[in-house]
This record gives C-alpha cells, structure tokens and sequence, in this order.
C-alpha cells in the first residue's frame, strides 16, 4: 500500500513495486479536478489498485488497510512543501504528524502490526538549522519550519511503535531528490520550466528566493529504490538517504541554463544580485534574466543540507552516485524543453484556421 500514490515519489515506488512483481494498493484522496498525471500510465495495470481515504480521516484508513491487508506500507502521503507550511501550518501537522499516528493505529486496528511493514517518508528537513556537517543517522535534530517540525514527530511515533510494540516501521532519512516529475513549485523544477520556458520565448524572467542555499539533490528514481531496501532488512533501522555532494540553488541555475543553450553570469548580492545572459540567444544577450524576489524568503531557512550516506551504501549496498547532479539537470531540463515545444505546439494548432488545418491535412 502506498500513500501519496499521486505524489512524484509515489508514482516511481508504484513502477519499481509493479516491476518487481507487487499488487500495488495506491491511496488518493477526493479532489475536484482529477489530478493524476503521474500515474495515469498506470491505471488499467492488473496489479495497481486505487483506494479513496484521506491522512486526515482516520477511519479511511482503517478501512483501507482493513481492505488490502498489506505486507508493506509505503507512508509517503504529505503536505510536503515547506513555504507553504508556514501559511498552512496546523494542516501540515494535521496530515504530516497525527497522519502518520493515524496509520500506526490503522495497522494495530487491523491487527496487522506483527506481519505489515511501514515506511515513513521522512526527512533531511529534521536537521533544519544544522548542527554538524554532513549529516548522518547520530546528528541532532533542529527542525526550522511548521513542516519539519510535524516530520519530527512522525519521526518519533515510528521509533515508538517499534520499540512499544515490536512494530518493523522505519524511517527514511531522505534528502531532497528530484526529477522531472518534481511539483513545478519546488526550486529545481520552478529553475528546469523557466529556463525552457526563457529559451523557447515563453518567459521573461525567472524569480527566486535565496540562491545561496545549499541542498544535496539526488534522483527520485534512485531514491525509491532505498524505500524498498529499507524494508527488506532483516531488523527495522533508519537510513540517511543522499548523494553526499552538494551544490547551491545559484549553481543549478547557472547549470540548467547552460543546459537550455543560455549562459548566465551572477552579479551583486543578496536581494540585488541577478543572472545576467552573457551567451545564447542573440535576443537575450545582456537581459537580466533571473531576478531575487523576498516573496520568495522564508521566516526561517534550511540552508546548509550535506547528507553522509555511508551507511546506506554499506548495508543497503545501495549507490549514492548512481545518477550524477549533472545527469539529473540534464534530464530534468530536455523533459521541460520538450514539455515547452509540445506546448508550444499545442497552441499553434489550435490558433491555426480550419483552412490551414484542410491545408495541412490535419482535418479532412
Ligand atoms: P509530493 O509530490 O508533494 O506528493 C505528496 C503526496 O501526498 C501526493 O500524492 C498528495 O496527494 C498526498 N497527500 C497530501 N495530503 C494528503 C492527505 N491528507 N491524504 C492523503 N494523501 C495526501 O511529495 P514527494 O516529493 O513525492 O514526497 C513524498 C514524501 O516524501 C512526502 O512525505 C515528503 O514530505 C517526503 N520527502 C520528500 C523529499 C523530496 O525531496 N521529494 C525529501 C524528503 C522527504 P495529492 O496529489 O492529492 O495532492
Ligand atoms: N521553492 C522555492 N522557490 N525554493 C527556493 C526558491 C524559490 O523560488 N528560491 C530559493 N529557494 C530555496 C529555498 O529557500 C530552500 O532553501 C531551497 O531553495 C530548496 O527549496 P525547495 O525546492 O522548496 O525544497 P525544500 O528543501 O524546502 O524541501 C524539499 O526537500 C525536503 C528534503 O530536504 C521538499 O521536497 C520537502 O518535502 C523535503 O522534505
């Protein structure tokens, strides 16, 4: 069972599990638009299921576990993104702390709590205002928003419940990993679509928060792997999940538009510093391209996220490096530029007159 089956983490695990040969019981919640892009391809599969519930009903998910009786539980169902967590803080802990009681309980309910797994999908947000570099599984916590704040205590309910009731439940310690099925609000992603976007004449400009900030961005696709090794260990035991290399949000920038034929100079500092075009486009040497904007600022940052993955690569056997930062820029923007000319494309047809369209046989 996996929650946060629409989720970008949650559509890899159902591909991996599906592989793998697993009945996979996905949770979706009700929403007015249908919204399940991500896992559209999968639908109609024999061994992919879906289930309506919601982290915040526990009942749903009493009646879902109840329903599937499953060997693994994937708990990856959150409000995961860390701005908005300051706007909608109580929700976020609703969701990504009583949520993840709400299915410990679910499980004991069921009477399943010697025979099913859990997973929590938790998080290098934990280490929030760091107290050591690189982090590992003994470095202290200093969570530094309502979100890692409410990951901690899902945290902690899993180190409970296994110690309490001899519960296999794990966290995954997991730093941020992207993809080009990353949401497009998240900083990667938000760089990856603009620069496509500024390439194909789209865009103006591109807006960010704090470029100084330093994250360990690893692939989504490597990472799921990890939630699945993490759970086929023979004693439950939490793992740092990361590359062990880091970069700034300036550096993906100034890779990702080189990899969208733009070459970016910074210039100035804090609030004032921009990315100016310094080659590409003929049209676009010498604009100020990227610009700092404080909407983008947060009460309080995470700034300097080095995750130490050795113990995953020693017991996992699993590899930190297998897809490279380079690599994963690369993907993520020939995906938006793609994106952007199918788009782009899109509109042309649809502007074109039915003369046109009998014209170029489109229409008969
Ligand atoms: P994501 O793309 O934002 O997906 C979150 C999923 O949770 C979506 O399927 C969402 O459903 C679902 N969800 C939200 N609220 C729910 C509720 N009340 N009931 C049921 N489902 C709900 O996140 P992700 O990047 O895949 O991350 C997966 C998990 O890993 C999250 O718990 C996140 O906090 C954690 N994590 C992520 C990273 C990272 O870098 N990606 C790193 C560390 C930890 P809708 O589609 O309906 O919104
Ligand atoms: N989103 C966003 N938008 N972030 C920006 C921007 C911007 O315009 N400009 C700079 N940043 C900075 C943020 O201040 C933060 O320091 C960093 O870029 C990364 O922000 P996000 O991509 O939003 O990710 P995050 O690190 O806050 O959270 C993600 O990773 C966590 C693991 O460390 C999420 O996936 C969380 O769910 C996950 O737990």
């Amino acid at each position: 069972m996996i929650t946060g089956v629409t989720g970008q983490d949650g559509s890899y695990l159902s591909e991996f599990l599906l592989e793998k040969g697993y009945d996979v019981h996905g949770i979706i919640r009700r929403s007015s638009v249908d919204y399940r892009e991500r896992i559209a391809h999968l639908e109609g599969h024999p061994g992919f299921h879906l289930h309506y519930a919601d982290l915040g009903d526990s009942m749903s998910i009493v009646k879902a576990v109840d329903r599937v009786c499953p060997d693994e539980i994937y708990n990856l169902a959150a409000q995961s993104h860390v701005q908005v967590s300051f706007d909608s803080p109580e929700f976020t802990a609703d969701v990504d702390a009583t949520g993840v009681l709400r299915v410990l309980e679910a499980v004991r309910a069921c009477h399943l709590e010697k025979t099913c797994r859990v997973y929590q999908a938790s998080t290098s947000e934990l280490y929030g205002k760091v107290e050591e570099v690189p982090q590992n599984e003994n470095t202290p916590f200093h969570p530094y928003s309502p979100y890692a704040v409410a990951k901690l205590y899902g945290y902690w309910i899993i180190k409970e419940y296994r110690e309490a009731y001899g519960m296999y439940c794990c966290s995954g310690i997991l730093f941020n990993h992207e993809s080009e099925r990353r949401g497009e609000t998240f900083v990667t992603r938000k760089i990856t679509l603009a620069a496509a976007r500024i390439a194909q004449g789209r865009q103006d400009k591109l807006y960010l928060g704090n470029l100084s900030s330093l994250r360990d961005w690893g692939y989504a696709k490597d990472y799921v792997e990890c939630m699945w090794l993490i759970l086929q260990q023979e004693k439950p035991e939490d793992f740092v999940i990361a590359t062990g290399v880091q970069h700034s949000v300036r550096e993906f920038c100034e890779l990702a538009f080189k990899y969208a034929g733009i070459g970016l100079r910074f210039e100035g500092e804090g609030a004032d510093e921009k990315g100016v075009c310094i080659a590409g486009p003929e049209n676009l040497v010498g604009k100020v391209l990227v610009e700092v904007s404080p909407d983008f600022y947060r009460p309080t940052d995470v700034v300097n996220l080095w995750g130490d993955p050795a113990k995953a690569r020693a017991r996992l056997g699993w590899d930190p490096q297998k897809t490279s930062f380079e690599e994963l820029v690369r993907l993520m923007v020939d995906s938006d530029m793609r994106k952007v000319a199918a788009e782009d494309a899109g509109e042309r047809v649809r502007k074109m007159n039915l003369a046109e369209y009998l014209e170029k046989g489109i229409v008969k």
